[in-house]
């Protein structure tokens, strides 16, 4: 079971960094979105992050222009049908990505891998929406995608192992790492990371520290990157709250239980970054 060729569903945040990484390791990919602005803004930002890449000597201009010819668009779900790997994108809503597989499904090749990005909806509930459970993945990047080493391989109850070891393939040929994780809510990134997150929106709502200083403890106290309210604005608070909402219900402990503030940012359409205010201000 090789894998030449990729569709990429979604063409947002995750879905241009993973057809970015995916064209550089010389797949072919064909990337779909519902919208042609969402396209055109992908293709414009898969080219300027490969610009920067070549701009500081990781890759050559060479490597970068065969790259983004390999990758290719479509306003059509179904033309990613004959693809040998499918990886679904979008929005992180189960209605949403039920619909996708529900519409790709008389279009495949037998062979056809379908795999979801999700961060922590089920990968067997997905799966089971579908004609080949057994040739279904979790396939879950982390952002930026470019950047960060990990992918975790999710397998539902019935994925076969040829399935795993054909993704595992891909993981290894983007020179990144695969992490195997049993399917459980939010798998392990987002069940470690994701309450600490919303703790440290609690702490925020409790008074105990403001952003600037939440966020100086932990990057300087706890050696993060990013504080994690920096984080939860580069993730997206809609992300964040929909995570924690899939471990409070499938896990059925107060310990998920969403911070009312993230819900209330949520609410007023402060999702972070893309709106250019969450806990900080991008304007
Ligand atoms: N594409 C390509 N390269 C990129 C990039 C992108 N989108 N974003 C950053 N880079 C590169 C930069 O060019 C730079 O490269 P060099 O080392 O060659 O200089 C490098 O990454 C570092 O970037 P910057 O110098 O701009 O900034 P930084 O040092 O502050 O790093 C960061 C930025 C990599 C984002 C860093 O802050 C970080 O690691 N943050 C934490 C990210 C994280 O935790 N991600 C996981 C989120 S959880 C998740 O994704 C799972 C989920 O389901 C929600």
């Amino acid at each position: 079971m090789e894998i030449q060729t990729i569709g990429v569903v979604g063409a947002g945040q995750m879905g241009n960094g993973i057809a970015h990484v995916l064209a550089l390791a010389g797949y072919d990919v064909k990337l779909n979105d519902i919208k042609q602005e969402a396209i055109d803004r992908a293709l414009d930002i898969i080219r300027k992050n490969m610009d920067r890449q070549v701009s500081r000597e990781k890759i050559t201009a060479e490597e970068r222009d065969a790259a983004l010819g390999r990758i290719s668009s479509t306003l059509t779900l179904t033309d990613l049908g004959p693809s040998d790997l499918i990886i679904e994108a979008a929005t992180e809503r189960e209605t949403v990505k039920t619909a996708i597989f529900e519409d790709l499904v008389p279009h495949l090749k037998p062979t056809t891998i379908l795999s979801s990005n999700t961060s922590s909806i089920s990968i067997t509930r997905l799966a089971s929406r579908t004609d080949r459970p057994e040739r279904f993945m979790g396939f879950h990047f982390m952002n930026p995608v470019p950047v960060m080493q990990l992918v975790e391989l999710i397998r539902g109850i019935a994925t076969d192992e040829a399935t795993y070891q054909a993704c595992a393939r891909v993981v290894e040929r983007l020179g990144k790492t695969a992490s195997s994780a049993e399917d459980f809510p939010a798998f392990i990134v987002n069940r470690i990371l994701m309450p600490m997150i919303n703790e440290a929106v609690y702490v925020l709502y409790e008074g105990v520290g403001n952003v600037k200083s939440i966020d100086m403890a932990m990057k300087l106290g706890a050696n993060h990157p990013m504080g994690p309210l920096e984080l939860a604005d580069f993730i997206g608070l809609d992300t964040c709250l929909a995570i924690m909402n899939v471990l409070h219900d499938g896990l059925a402990d107060t310990k998920y239980r969403p911070c009312p503030l993230l819900t209330k940012y949520v609410e007023a359409g402060w999702l972070g970054r893309k709106t250019q205010r969450g806990f900080y201000d991008y304007r």
